[in-house]
């Protein structure tokens, strides 16, 4: 790969060029999008979680003010399935159309779609359609090592050695099984599709994290070429892994559309979230771990299941991490499902990987204390030297760094490791680590960039900024192959007809958009130079493209500013508007063994004070050390660890949803009762990146941030939280009650 080593915009610190657009509340997100006779859907959901529909009376509803229509199986209109799904085009994870049957599989599920002259007119009447079910038992049990119903089966990448025969053997193990409650997705923004038809072609306003997907999705459900569907994100507030791929209200307010012939907007509510649109699956992990006494692993064993829908099998990937994060000769890893009445998991920001480490990070501290050993030096004293899953090198890998560097930060040589030892203004400290790994790639990805006569440039590509930065990243990639300000720079994004680009998931859109974007500025400035060469009046005339460069936003002899002239100059004289380039990047994601293991590192220092009077936790300090490759945008990387931390937080302390066990419904289906991180909460977070380039994955060395920082954070935390109690919460998330003194046992106060 090339190397581009100097830069005067890449790494350096860029205001986000959408900023002033976001504050000034002038960005358009899905549910903004308004048309002349446009007209609002709400769908009815089911309110059992196992059975069969018998009968929907719509009369009622169909008499209420302002409604236009009332759509279930038998009036809806022609949906199909999907055909399989190839590399990152055609997935979605609820593969039933809605209305496709009266078969109820889960609390919620779509069973008529209403449309009226306003939204209030539409939930006014969806509340008056009557459904009758005849109910069937259903199963949203949380418990799921013991019910697997599918056999688990090892994965070729995660089998090396005996675990049998090693464990066996062994004077040190850990054998413990950790647990974690459904996640749900709780971006601000809340999921919205506005379908526009014009009788020919469909335009979708969406909350898409990938744009060209959920266009050959639509497409191919709605049974139309994909020419004749245009999905458009120009923005969005957030998703994090919730809104990679459509669900099924999207095709319900196309459906209403082409019914009607006139715009429609369905925006899900906050209740709707909880059951149709994705969540984190609840996820139950056996780990077994053992060692020599000298603290070298001899053995990592992972055996989990998590719990999918009745229809579609969502495997989490809890074992993306394990093979390779530590030196083993041992090493086992299974992965189960059970089948739950719930609506369909999804990726969940750093899937598989997040709670992977949770798990082995946790048994991870749990193996330190059981060989008396640092946790910091326990991690050290078992780095590989490669990747031993596939026998192959890391591209790039400093995670020795990130724990020594962070030990350094957090101060980490003054813990005393006895339970309740330490202490800070009448609270009790409890510190924790935990070592952490995401997936670094590129995805196949085309781009264009044009040059303007008016001293500006535009830059396409048909991916989405989904908050982290893309636009800014973008912008900066031009400018520093142009000279051109970065604020002169046009980035369009969020469009499937632009050239198609990487999904906004796993992290690697700047990883994958870059070597793309590079080359298409590189095609664009040699015509450019060609123009500067060729055109009547030039001061260039007769002299050879090669000769030339491009620097500073001007045309020059190569290494001469005297005499530059600048770009918009060069266009002006030869009367051209603008000259472009189209670059195309392969990826890494192919089938057969990659020549480099490609992973992210980090390290995760919490701090929690704990006031057993009064049983108040909180995690008060968390420093994070990253090394995601070459940092391209410092702010905005730094943000994305910031987020990711109070999301971690939140999955150590806060996040769960619970099923009602008669009806199946997720009950705390609300920003009250569903406890997410809030401001009053966050702990004061140090986040640092070694920015060690990684130039095997692309010529600016960037492997991209994101998901990278939720990982490690609640094994860091609840580690902390056993360090200042005594208490080894290995159930998520962590409840008061679980740190309220057992009877008998004295409580830890000074
Ligand atoms: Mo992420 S869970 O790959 O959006």
């Amino acid at each position: 790969m090339d190397q581009i080593k100097e830069s005067k915009v890449i790494g350096v610190k860029t205001p986000r060029i959408d900023g002033p657009l976001k504050v000034s509340g002038s960005a358009k997100y899905a549910s903004d999008h308004n048309f002349p006779n446009m007209a609002y859907a709400w769908p009815v959901c089911a309110t059992v979680s196992s059975g069969t529909l018998t009968a929907l009376e719509t009369a009622a509803a169909e008499k209420m003010p302002g409604v236009i229509a009332v759509y279930h199986r038998e009036n809806i209109g022609k949906l199909y399935r999907t055909p399989p799904s190839a590399g990152f085009t055609m997935i979605i994870d609820e593969k039933r159309p809605p209305l496709e049957d009266d078969t109820i599989r889960y609390y919620g599920q779509y069973v008529a779609v209403v449309v009226a002259q306003t939204m209030e007119q539409a939930r006014a009447a969806a509340e008056c359609v009557k459904a009758t079910y005849s109910k069937q038992p259903h199963n949203v049990d949380e418990k799921l090592l013991s019910s697997a119903l599918t056999t688990p089966k090892p994965d070729e990448k995660s089998k090396r050695g005996d675990t049998t025969a090693a464990l066996k053997d062994a004077k040190i193990k850990v054998d413990q099984v950790y647990t974690m409650p459904v996640e749900t997705h709780n971006p601000i923004e809340l999921h919205a599709s506005v379908a526009v038809y014009d009788g020919d072609k469909f335009t979708l306003y969406e909350t898409s994290q990938a744009v060209v997907n959920h266009r050959d999705v639509m497409a191919a459900m709605l049974g139309v070429p994909p020419d004749k569907v245009q999905v458009i994100t120009r923005f969005l507030g957030s998703g994090f892994g919730g809104k990679l791929w459509p669900w099924p209200h999207g095709l319900l307010a196309a459906a209403c559309a082409r019914n009607l012939k006139r715009p429609v907007k369905l925006v899900v509510s906050r209740q709707m979230m909880f059951q149709s649109v994705g969540h984190r699956p609840a996820i139950d992990q056996r780990i077994q771990l053992s060692a020599s006494a000298d603290g070298k692993l001899t053995a990592v064993q992972q055996d989990y299941v998590n719990h999918t829908s009745i229809q579609d099998d969502y495997d989490e990937g809890c074992g993306e991490i394990t093979p390779f994060l530590y030196s083993t000769p041992n090493l086992l890893v299974t992965g189960g499902l059970a089948r739950r009445n719930v609506g369909n998991p999804t990726a969940m920001r750093g899937p598989g990987a997040v709670p992977g480490l949770y798990a082995l990070e946790s048994a991870m501290d749990e193996l330190a204390i059981a060989l008396k050993m640092d946790p910091v030096e326990l991690r050290l004293k078992n780095e590989p030297a490669t990747d031993e899953s596939l026998s192959i090198p890391f591209s790039s890998r400093h995670l020795k760094e990130c724990l020594t560097t962070g030990a350094e930060k957090f101060g980490w040589s003054r813990r005393t490791p006895e339970i309740g030892s330490m202490k800070r203004d009448g609270l009790t400290l409890g510190w924790g680590v935990a070592a952490c790994s995401w997936l670094a790639a590129r995805s196949e990805t085309e781009a264009s960039v044009e040059l303007r006569q008016d001293g500006t440039a535009r830059v396409a590509c048909g991916t989405q900024d989904i908050g982290g930065g893309t636009y800014t990243v973008m912008a900066q990639v031009v400018s520093h192959e142009t000279g051109i300000p970065v604020h002169k720079i046009d980035v369009v994004l969020g469009d499937s007809s632009l050239p198609p680009g990487p999904i906004s998931g796993g992290s690697w859109v700047t990883a994958s958009m870059t070597p793309s974007v590079l080359e298409a500025t590189k095609k664009a400035s040699k015509t450019l130079l060609e123009l500067a060469v060729k055109s009547e009046g030039s001061p260039f005339k007769e002299k050879k493209a090669d000769e030339l460069e491009l620097c500073d936003a001007t045309v020059r002899i190569k290494g001469q500013s005297q005499g530059a002239v600048p770009i918009s100059e060069i266009l002006r004289i030869a009367r051209v508007n603008a000259v472009s380039g189209t670059g195309k990047s392969d990826g890494t994601l192919g089938p057969g063994k990659p020549k480099f293991s490609f992973h992210s590192y980090g390290a995760q220092f919490a701090e929690v004070t704990w006031q057993p009077e009064i049983a108040r936790l909180r995690v008060s300090r968390v420093v994070t050390i990253i090394d995601a490759g070459r940092i391209l945008n410092p702010p905005t990387a730094r943000n994305q660890i910031e987020g990711a931390v109070m999301m971690g937080v939140g999955m150590a302390l806060f996040e769960e949803t619970m099923y009602d066990p008669r009806t199946g419904a997720p009950i705390n289906n609300n920003l009250a009762d569903y406890v997410v991180t809030v401001n009053a909460d966050t702990p004061d977070i140090d986040v640092t990146f070694l920015d060690y380039p990684d130039f095997e994955l692309n010529p600016l060395g960037a492997r991209g941030v994101g998901e990278i920082g939720l990982a490690g954070i609640a094994a860091a935390i609840t580690g902390a939280v056993h360090h200042a109690t005594g208490i080894r919460v290995r159930d998520l998330p962590v409840r008061i009650e679980d740190l309220l003194v057992p009877v008998g046992q004295k409580m830890h106060v000074a």
